[in-house]
């Protein structure tokens, strides 16, 4: 591939494939799936359920393998890296945000956003100055010592979106962010997202069944069966 034409693009996938075994059957998860996003794009990814984009998104985010083809993610071959190079490729290019936030219970929402800069070295002062920067501007500041349990969804989630901001990633992947929320606060989720995208540059890449981010999108990407099914802009 030519590298010059790469330098703008921070997701390439090519032939992009993956298959679930079950049993003696399996099931096309991600069917040959040819994609090129820019950095700094805002994309909204579309599609019935179970049409794969749970799928792309976690392939994206190093967070499962693909059967074949080839997947190209801020420069990084996915398919040719080792565990721990994949190790430090979640931790240092992505921040994921899921429909359940999957925020560790025992830990107040300070330490559940310190928690990713920690494991990568950054010492506790300055992870804790960083968090509770995000914090303040995801007006969180009043449920810092919370545990999740004593936290609305709308403040779940914001608590996860700190958390995946914390190690400053340029990409952030959000799987249905708001499928848990009444429309008020994923209204906020989303808004806040697109802060991200706008104005500080983040690549947004959003799977979502709601149309809360649609005008906010630089692209719709439809997918059926586990194929693209339409990649377009906004109308
Ligand atoms: N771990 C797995 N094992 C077997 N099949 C799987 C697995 N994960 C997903 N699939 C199958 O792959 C296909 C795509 O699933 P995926 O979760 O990507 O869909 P989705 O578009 O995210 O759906 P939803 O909108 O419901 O979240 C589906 O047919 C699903 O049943
Ligand atoms: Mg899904």
């Amino acid at each position: 591939m030519n590298h010059e034409a790469m330098t703008d693009t921070i997701i390439f996938a090519r032939d992009l494939t993956r298959i679930y075994p079950l049993g003696v059957n399996e099931v096309v998860g991600l069917n040959q799936v040819d994609l090129m996003i820019a950095a700094g794009e805002f994309v909204v990814l579309k599609g019935a359920s179970g049409s794969g984009k749970s799928t792309l998104l976690s392939l994206v985010a190093g967070l499962d393998a693909a059967t074949r083809g080839q997947l190209q993610v801020a420069g990084r071959d996915l398919l040719r890296m080792t565990e721990s190079q994949k190790t430090a490729f979640r931790r240092d290019v992505v921040g994921m945000i899921f429909q359940s936030f999957n925020l560790l219970p025992t830990l107040s929402v300070q330490e559940n956003v310190c928690l990713p800069a920690l494991l990568a070295g950054v010492p506790l002062a300055d992870a804790t100055r960083r968090a509770d920067r995000l914090l303040d501007w995801l007006g969180m500041s009043a449920r810092r010592g919370h545990r999740p349990a004593q936290l609305s969804g709308g403040e779940m989630q914001r608590t996860a979106i700190a958390r995946a901001l914390i190690s400053q990633p340029p990409l952030i992947l959000a799987d249905e962010p708001t499928g848990n929320l009444d429309s008020k606060n994923g209204d906020m989720v989303i808004e806040r997202l697109r802060d991200l995208n706008r104005e500080q540059g983040h690549t947004v890449v959003i799977a979502t069944h709601s149309d809360q981010a649609d005008p906010f999108a630089t692209r719709f990407i439809h997918l059926r069966d586990g194929a693209i099914q339409s990649d377009q802009g906004p109308c």
